[in-house]
């Protein structure tokens, strides 16, 4: 390999950009007003109430160290249907909003540098009771569920996107996390992308921990062609693109 080369992706993974970085000219320093905490919708868009917290029923009081033990990337799944319930406790774990603390900023349940939350989630929902299959997108604050569209052969599709992994194609849900650089950027400039990229990993490890409350399994999957996925979801893929996606589905534990 490439030595040369080989230390220039490397210094991604460092944070010596952030010496050459000015702060002083970010959008933020400059006074600009911070991006929106998630991506506006219009008012006759078709929402979902999703399930808070008193009322989930199917959430089993499984320990920490019990989540933390059993968890394994899980790819195969059984023939069955998520609960709403059960849904809404995935989303609240993953991105759910803990407080808000303006029009820019809110706490969530998974952690994110400067608190600037980069991330949407869009969801490929094959079998959620109640829910008819489509793409749709959590909307945090709201604690809803937006949908988006629906898609012919969108299973064929998306397995097509994830480089042939099946398991998408037969997953009860799949999470596709996009990222939103400029929220990052607003704060961070050129320093943003790296804490993005970790920011999907925390999330993606709630997601983890959350499933084996819940009888449900998940894998990661970070291999997939880019500009497929993005067309797919229809986005430009420039000020948002595809950065994780994680299916889900019922397991025999
Ligand atoms: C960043 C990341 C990307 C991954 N991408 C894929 C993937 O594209 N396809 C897949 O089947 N598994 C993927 N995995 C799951 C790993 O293969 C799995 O975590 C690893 O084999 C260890 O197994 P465990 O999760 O059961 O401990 C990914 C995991 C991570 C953290």
């Amino acid at each position: 390999m490439n030595d040369l080369l080989l230390q220039q992706y490397r210094s991604f993974l460092k944070d010596t950009i952030r010496k050459t970085v000015d702060f002083s000219k970010t959008d933020q320093n400059l006074g600009v007003a911070p991006p929106p905490i998630e991506k506006p919708f219009s008012n006759d868009a078709v929402r979902i109430d999703l399930l808070k917290e008193d009322s989930w029923k199917n959430i089993s009081a499984i320990s920490l160290s019990e989540a933390i033990k059993n968890r394994k990337s899980r790819r195969t799944f059984l023939d069955r249907s998520l609960k709403l319930d059960e849904l809404s406790f995935l989303l609240w774990a993953t991105q759910g909003i803990r407080h808000q603390i303006d029009q820019g900023h809110a706490y969530r349940t998974v952690p994110s540098a400067g608190c600037r939350h980069a991330l949407e989630t869009y969801l490929y929902i094959l079998k959620v009771e109640g829910l008819d299959s489509g793409v749709y997108r959590y909307l945090p604050l709201e604690h809803q569920l937006l949908f988006e569209f629906s898609e012919e052969r969108m299973s064929e599709k998306l397995v097509k996107a994830v480089l042939r992994q099946p398991y998408p194609g037969k997953a009860a849900v799949t999470f596709i996390w996009t990222a939103l650089p400029y929220r990052m950027e607003w704060r961070y400039g050129l320093a943003a992308h790296k804490v993005i990229a970790i920011e999907a990993g925390h999330v993606c490890q709630n997601l983890y921990l959350a499933c084996e409350a819940i009888s449900c399994g998940t894998c990661a999957i970070a291999a997939y062609d880019q500009e497929t996925i993005d067309k797919l979801l229809r986005m430009n893929g420039l000020d948002e693109f595809v950065i994780y996606i994680a299916t889900v589905g019922k397991v025999k534990m």
